[in-house]
């Protein structure tokens, strides 16, 4: 039977398919999971709570800090994502211990008040609208004296600077009515309905403290960086920017003609394909504690 959404994005469609381009992502990724990690100050005999975990990637890398008096817990909304780590956990020799669990972070009704030690988890809340529901949760299954750490992209900066009739850093003035077509069929969200827009650092920090925690530590790395650029029109085209998303060649099938079709590839793959650019990256690591 074919994954869920979500195990599907994560495994196959989030580079697609392209080893090279995944190897260069992995390596800004472990960099952002080795930051959450150190501000969790994982100790042993913790329990951990990786919440919206995917295949694992925070939550293995706390297995192994936590010994076998502690323990992680992987929890997902997809229980495929779930039946992964747990494929995965069995073929790991003298594992520490584990629990999975299929749930929502707006509702951890399965999990006891203050019972975890440490929280952590990266790029889950852009999907999540009930943003101030998950923090409250977050909240009361924390012990006192417990720690959340986590990452998300503020991709809202990103659409406020990224200069005008620009994607990816390239200049598309000249197909500029058939990039509306595309942008159109990718039924885009006005920004306030749409939890990957419809925040940002100031929010981040506003809900934790209505939430009720204490020593909130916010880190913001805003940057524009020369880019050797994608490369490959593979995976320019085939790949989906994020699990709700079809890939760019599933838009273009389903609003350009075959003229309009040609004249968009003609255009942009020799960019794709040749061109540096330059990309905007705007990143929240933030920390607290509960009192
Ligand atoms: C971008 S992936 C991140 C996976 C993993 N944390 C990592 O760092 O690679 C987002 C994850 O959030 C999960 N997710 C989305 N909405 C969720 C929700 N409401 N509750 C719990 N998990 C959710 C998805 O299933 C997916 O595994």
């Amino acid at each position: 039977m074919a994954n869920d959404k979500w195990l599907d994005w994560i495994v196959n469609r989030r580079f697609g398919g392209d080893k090279k381009i995944a190897e260069g992502a992995m390596v800004q990724l472990n960099q952002i999971r080795n930051k959450v990690l150190e501000s969790a100050s994982i100790h042993e005999g913790d329990t951990v709570l990786d919440i919206g975990t995917g295949d694992g990637f925070l939550g293995f890398a706390a297995l192994e800090k936590v010994s076998a008096q502690g323990k992680v817990i992987f929890l997902d909304v997809s229980s495929d994502c779930v039946a992964a780590c747990k494929e995965i956990y069995s073929s790991i020799p003298n594992p520490n211990p584990a629990e999975f669990i299929v749930a929502l972070a707006e509702n951890l009704s399965s999990i006891e008040d203050s019972s975890i030690d440490v929280i952590i988890f990266r790029s889950v809340l852009i999907y999540i609208n009930e943003k101030l529901a998950c923090f409250k949760e977050f909240h009361r299954v924390l012990r006192s004296g417990g720690r959340i750490s986590f990452f998300e992209p503020i991709n809202i900066f990103v659409n406020r600077h990224k200069p005008k009739n620009t994607v990816y850093g390239y200049d598309i003035t000249p197909i500029k009515a058939l990039w509306e077509k595309i942008s159109t069929a990718y039924l885009q969200k006005n920004d306030s309905s749409d939890p990957m827009m419809n925040f940002d650092e100031d929010d981040l920090f506003r809900l934790m403290g209505e939430a009720g925690f204490m020593d909130i530590d916010m880190m913001i790395k805003a940057y524009s960086k020369r880019d050797p650029g994608i490369k490959s029109w593979e995976m320019f085209y085939q790949s989906a920017p994020n699990p709700n998303a079809i890939s760019l060649e599933e838009v273009v099938n389903k609003s350009l003609s075959e003229t309009e079709k040609e004249a968009f590839i003609s255009f942009m793959k020799p960019k794709i394909e040749g061109k540096n650019t330059v990309r905007l990256f705007s990143e929240a690591f933030l920390t607290a504690i509960k009192e």
